[in-house]
């Protein structure tokens, strides 16, 4: 299932092998990692995809929301997780307002990727025509819909999405036409476990869950949420992992065991 990434010359997942995935009903397990050493843990682990996420922006750098990141930080963490993952695959968060327009949103996306060497870039919202022009120059997109952490000053506060019929039915209708537009992925955040089930089964994409239901076709969590190290309270989608496990390796394999055999997220962790 691995295919060979002849610059750096070594074994990595392909976007291939996460569709084949969906495919035959194997769930993908996905954490956030924003540094060599926890990539390094993570990929011995037997992690499927990693997520540099701008989440760095509150659990590495402290700050209050993730608005404040820059695309250089993003860079930067980039670098430092490709450096180290052998067979992860490796998806980036382009940061707030680095997608105003197609263009920016192409120089930045290829930024993560050449001096990042991410494999595909993620973006938050409705925002088909962005993904549309990336997709035409050859760069693999993430889509990201329910909860918009970009969004915070918007939304004024990190709330469930999607509870009512219209916000349902609008979640739905975005995520057939970011589908549509070219995305390889979605990303559904903090939604009604009912919805994302309905989203998962009507696209062909893979859907990764946060705070969305056991049945997306995979899982991802804050590296941080997820062993309890994080500097604000762990959010009630999350388990900590680290409880009862001998070291940080044991807590991230007894993740991925979870999530691959559907045991991770219970309702206790889904809305
Ligand atoms: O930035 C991030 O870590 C994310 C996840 C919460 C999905 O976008």
């Amino acid at each position: 299932m691995t295919s060979k990434d002849s610059s750096t010359n070594k074994q990595s997942l392909s976007i291939l092998d996460l569709q084949a995935m969906k495919q035959t009903g194997e769930k993908i397990a996905c954490l956030t990692a924003y540094d060599a050493s926890f990539a390094a843990i993570l990929d011995q682990a037997g992690i499927d995809l990693i997520l540099v996420g701008d989440s760095l922006g509150m659990v590495v750098q402290g700050k209050e929301s993730t608005v404040p990141v820059t695309v250089d930080e993003m860079v930067y963490h980039s670098q430092c997780v490709t450096s180290a993952r052998e067979n992860a695959f490796v998806v980036v968060d382009l940061p707030f307002m680095s997608y105003p327009t197609p263009e920016i949103a192409a120089e930045n996306a290829a930024k993560l990727m050449q001096q990042g060497m991410a494999q595909m870039v993620k973006l938050e919202g409705a925002k088909p025509e962005i993904i549309a022009f990336l997709v035409a120059q050859s760069i693999p997109v993430c889509a990201h819909l329910g909860l918009l952490p970009q969004s915070i000053n918007q939304l004024g506060g990190y709330r469930v999405q999607g509870r009512e019929k219209n916000s349902a039915d609008k979640i739905l209708a975005d995520a057939i036409q970011l589908e549509q537009a070219g995305a390889s992925l979605l990303i559904l955040e903090c939604i009604p476990a009912k919805l994302a089930k309905k989203i998962t089964n009507q696209l062909q994409i893979p859907v990764i869950g946060i705070g969305a239901g056991v049945d997306c076709d995979g899982q991802v969590l804050v590296i941080y949420d997820m062993l309890d190290i994080g500097v604000s309270r762990r959010p009630r989608f999350s388990k900590n992992y680290l409880k009862g496990a001998a070291d940080i390796s044991e807590a991230i394999s007894q993740y991925i065991a979870e999530v691959k055999q559907r045991q991770f997220p219970t309702s206790e962790h889904s809305y």
